[in-house]
């Protein structure tokens, strides 16, 4: 027993350590001027989800519109899609999801961030990676995955797929993933449909943290 609570009060140090990382890296994150975006910001959008509980790390591209209003990523109609899906799978936002984008602040008229912004923003996206130490890693479309992929795919040929992305020489299992965004353009759920291989995706991915590698 009395190795048990020393176990378990040890994991609760690491996990106070690591929101105290992750806050003031937020609060640096907040009032970056690395890149041109913060001129058009309106607010710098870290993350969502639960530092402590969170075993996927899902990243998309940069923030849009409601994103950039409301300080928080993928709560649009992309957002909307995502949660649902991850509904569908078993999965959930709060607890099993750590969500960041590659890019923190919306690009003007959300246009794909250059790679300058994208640079600009790096030290960000590793460290969250480095803090948080998940059991998988989600590339949600084109932009996330180009980021950690240096082959010439596409999402469309290698999502579903595991490989594995070194972060400071430790290997995390990474995975591409649809954008929600194209799936609000194609409604098709038949077998092998963007939605159908979506679902497909994520039920891999429920397996993987819930099932398997326990
Ligand atoms: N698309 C993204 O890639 N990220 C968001 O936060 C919202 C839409």
């Amino acid at each position: 027993m009395r190795g048990h609570s020393l176990i378990s009060s040890k994991k609760c140090t690491v996990r106070s350590e690591k929101q105290g990382l992750l806050k003031s890296l937020e609060a640096t994150c907040n009032q970056c001027k690395a890149c041109e975006l913060n001129n058009t910001r309106h607010n710098a959008v870290f993350a969502d989800g639960n530092p402590k509980t969170a075993s996927v790390v899902l990243i998309g591209e940069a923030p849009g519109e409601n994103e950039d209003l409301q300080g928080i990523p993928f709560v649009g109609r992309a957002g909307k899609l995502l949660n649902e899906f991850l509904n569908e799978a078993g999965l959930s936002r709060e607890i099993d999801f750590y969500i960041i984008n590659t890019v923190k602040c919306r690009p003007p008229k959300n246009r794909v961030p250059t790679e300058i912004e994208k640079e600009a923003c790096r030290l960000f996206l590793i460290s969250q990676i480095e803090i948080i130490e998940p059991r998988i890693i989600l590339l949600c479309g084109a932009t996330a995955l180009k980021s950690f992929y240096k082959g010439k795919s596409t999402i469309s040929k290698i999502r579903g797929e595991i490989f594995d992305v070194e972060i400071k020489g430790k290997k995390y299992p990474a995975m591409p993933i649809f954008h929600p965004s194209y799936l609000l353009r194609n409604h098709s759920t038949a077998e092998d449909s963007p939605r159908y291989l979506m679902l497909k995706d994520l039920k891999k991915v429920y397996l993987k943290i819930k099932l398997l590698d326990r």
